[in-house]
């Protein structure tokens, strides 16, 4: 039983909450932002020790004034704070600091290239692209399969790593859902791929912003060896992101991007490397970017990541059941519960292209949502039951209906007063389509008749 009216309201804790934004009638009004699986805006907290920082920035490790021990202590001091807040094994596993998530994954694709030969990368049809593209350049794949849901399956992918016999690698999966929220059973898949002789990375871009993670101590046999995620998308958006893996993995070979700050000795004839994880983080890396981290990790420990977790699906189930009555709405993945997910819900209108409705929620309301597919699109044309013929006509003709849904996606200072906003926009949607049809059209106004968008 959830109780919506003690939800705290947290929008005085986030930057640009307060800002108009002008609608299509002339009027301002103030921004609904459902677009929170996309980016976040910085907390003011860490807007406030980006300021606070700034007369104190200087340059790391290799200075040595004042300014410089200082700055070198706080960027090396966030290693410790990430690992606390995911409960990393610092006996075993290293914190790099990298510019996101897309950054990170193609850094382990790179590094595991020098270790592993004729090995399998076993993904999923869940993922985003980035955790599908950075491998499929240096590796054999395959990936795991749906159930009818659209979830992930634990069936499927214990099938295929017996198929392949020890020869995967590497089981690298979502921690959540950028498309339905589904958030993965993430110790149940590390059990499983350890098993079969595998490693697991969690790509955390979704999870780790709203919800609890342990990645559990290495001896464990449901530990999470890699774990990746961007600081843009828990409210410090100033470009620094995180890698977390082995040591030894890092130790072996040579750095995935090589130059200063990566050596303990060059010679013309030769180089020794530094330690991890210096090694992996080739030129100037991003103070600031590091500091902002800092300070939302911090600001998160206090409010309480269940806390956070459970007030946003709160307002998660509020939603679905508001949806579920407006006639015309297909919700995708789980539409009835909000067991095992984040606060992320995909929709389309019947009749309108998604794009039409993302764009009459921004200039007739101020909601901001992400329309399309997300850089998923594997998963999105699954969801779809896009047929053969539909991506043969999406490749060879640029005016064919670009499929989608349009996605909702929370964050902390979201409130049921903006939902209430959205379900009474999409109701008067649904009952004039052709008004609001005449007063944006669109390209894409005609759907394709075989898919559900
Ligand atoms: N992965 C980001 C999203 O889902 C960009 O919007």
């Amino acid at each position: 039983m959830h109780y919506y009216s003690s939800q705290p309201n947290y929008k005085y804790l986030v930057v640009g909450t307060d800002v108009s934004i002008p609608l299509s009638n002339g009027k301002y009004t103030k921004e609904i932002n459902f677009d929170n699986a996309a980016t976040t805006p910085p907390l003011t907290s860490v807007m406030k020790a980006v300021n606070d920082f700034a007369p104190w920035y200087s340059s790391i490790h290799r200075g040595t004034g004042y300014k410089s021990n200082l700055s070198s202590e706080i960027y090396d001091a966030t290693r410790k704070t990430v690992a606390d807040f995911v409960k990393m094994d610092r006996d075993y596993s290293t914190v790099i600091f990298v510019k996101n998530t897309t950054e990170a994954i193609n850094k382990v694709s790179n590094k595991l290239s020098q270790v592993i030969h004729n090995g399998i990368i076993l993904s999923s049809f869940m993922e985003h692209h980035s955790n599908d593209l950075p491998w499929r350049k240096n590796f054999n794949m395959d990936y795991i399969n749906l159930d009818h849901k659209g979830n992930l399956s634990l069936e499927d992918c214990e099938q295929k790593l017996k198929k392949y016999n020890g020869k995967v690698r590497l089981v690298t999966i979502s921690g959540a859902s950028n498309v339905t929220g589904y958030k993965t059973d993430i110790h149940a898949f590390a059990k499983l791929a350890h098993r079969y002789g595998a490693k697991i990375l969690i790509d955390g871009a979704q999870l780790i912003p709203h919800s609890p993670i342990d990645m559990k101590p290495s001896y464990s046999n449901d530990h999470i060896d890699y774990l990746v995620f961007s600081g843009h998308k828990i409210y410090a958006p100033f470009g620094s992101g995180v890698l977390i893996g082995p040591k030894n993995v890092f130790k072996y070979g040579s750095p995935t991007q090589v130059g200063g700050g990566t050596v303990k000795i060059v010679t013309p004839k030769s180089v020794m490397w530094d330690d991890v994880p210096y090694k992996e983080e080739a030129g100037t890396p991003n103070i600031m970017g590091v500091v902002a981290l800092n300070a939302s990790l911090m600001e998160i420990n206090k409010l309480g990541m269940h806390n956070i977790e459970n007030m946003e699906l709160n307002l998660t189930e509020y939603t679905l059941n508001k949806l579920n009555r407006i006639k015309d709405i297909i919700i995708y993945g789980n539409e009835n519960n909000c067991d095992n997910r984040i606060g992320i819900i995909t929709f389309n209108i019947k009749g309108l292209h998604h794009s039409v409705v993302a764009n009459i929620l921004s200039k007739e309301a101020g909601i901001s949502v992400r329309s399309g597919c997300f850089c998923a699109q594997p998963y999105v044309q699954k969801l779809l039951y896009l047929t053969k013929n539909d991506i043969n006509e999406l490749k060879r003709n640029p005016r064919y209906p670009r499929p989608g849904m349009v996605r909702i996606s929370f964050g902390l200072y979201n409130d049921y007063s903006e939902v209430d906003i959205l379900i009474e926009l999409l109701e008067k949607i649904v009952k004039n389509k052709s008004y609001y049809l005449k007063k944006y059209p669109s390209k894409h106004h005609k759907i394709s008749s075989s898919a559900r968008y």
